[in-house]
């Protein structure tokens, strides 16, 4: 059984947060909301909030919620996490105002909660740091498997505004001793994708080849935010937030050899083990993937 932590979740009511949330609560976690739209999940309190506003950040980090929590008279009860996810995805909306909202938005969720003293927090990084993803045009890796510590070098601006982020992450890490964990999240896969998303990439693998092949079960990336709330003591830290092995029926061997020739491969692989490498969440802080692709689709 879980320690019950209050946790305040922005973004939640987007595709990862409706996912990553209700793990949460459904573990005994209290969750606040902040986001544009609220999330309908029992137990789950909502606060809609502008991230690109500071005020709002501040203060929505000290409102009450609902009548339970005024009933208790005590005041607004402290956070024990912050989990930050909200952000504008790249396509949608003008580069500039992606790099703005990510970046402001995470500058002023970690400066808020850092200020009131909240001892942990964990952020949404990507796997486009790594800079193939939202590359313009096909380009190659530095080296297989994606790591933590590779260099990372994007070309886009939702890319940058996420490397920028874990910057401002590390910065606010070192001068308040506060824990702050970056989670590269891979492409996160719902519940009800498997049967329409994977047969498609099987027909075509080319088409995720700017994915390196990733995926992360949005149920398994609840498990992964969970394990963050737990692991005290680790400062700042980066970690792919991806599943154990490559989202496609073909070998990692022959992805290597058929998707990028003449990319150094830096340690030996397993047959399906991910190029997308999650062995740091895995020996770090326990991760064990419960939803593997092959539990909801025929290879
Ligand atoms: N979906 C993926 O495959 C993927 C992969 C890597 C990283 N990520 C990161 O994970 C996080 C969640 O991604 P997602 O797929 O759920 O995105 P999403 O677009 O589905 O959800 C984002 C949520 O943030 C909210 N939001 C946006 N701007 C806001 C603002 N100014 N104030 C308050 N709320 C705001 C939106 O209303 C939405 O509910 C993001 O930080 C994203 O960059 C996602």
């Amino acid at each position: 059984m879980t320690a019950s932590k209050r946790i305040l979740f922005t973004g939640g009511s987007g595709k990862a947060g409706r996912n990553v949330v209700p793990y949460l609560a459904d573990r005994g976690h209290q969750v606040v909301n902040l986001d544009f739209k609220p999330l309908d999940y029992p137990g789950v309190t909502n606060l809609v909030t502008d991230i690109s506003d500071p005020g709002q950040v501040f203060s929505a980090m000290a409102t009450h919620t609902n009548f339970e929590y005024i009933e208790r008279g005590t005041g607004v009860a402290a956070f024990d996490a912050v989990v930050h996810f909200a952000a504008l995805l790249p396509f949608a909306n003008p580069d500039n105002a992606v790099f703005r909202v990510n970046t402001m938005g995470t500058y002023n969720v970690i400066e808020t909660a850092v200020r009131l003293g909240v001892p942990k927090i964990i952020i949404a990084s990507s796997e486009t740091t790594y800079g193939v993803c939202f590359a313009d045009g096909r380009i190659d890796p530095v080296s297989l498997p994606l790591e933590e510590d590779d260099d990372i070098n994007p070309m886009d601006s939702y890319g940058l505004s996420k490397v920028l982020n874990e910057k401002t992450a590390r910065a606010f890490q070192r001068r308040s001793g506060s824990d702050i964990y970056a989670l590269r999240i891979g492409n996160v896969i719902e519940p009800d994708e498997y049967s329409t998303l994977f047969p498609m990439w099987f027909e075509n693998p080319e088409m995720r080849r700017r994915n390196a092949y990733c995926y992360i079960d949005a149920r398994d990336l609840g498990q992964i935010v969970d394990l963050c709330v737990k692991k005290d003591g680790l400062g700042f830290q980066v970690f792919n937030a991806g599943n154990n092995t490559n989202g496609i029926n073909i070998s990692t061997p022959e992805l290597l050899r058929r998707f990028f020739p003449g990319v150094p491969v830096t340690r030996q692989l397993g047959e399906n083990e991910a190029l997308y490498s999650n062995r740091k969440i895995r020996d770090v802080l326990g991760f064990k993937e419960e939803h593997d692709w092959r539990k909801y689709c025929d290879g």
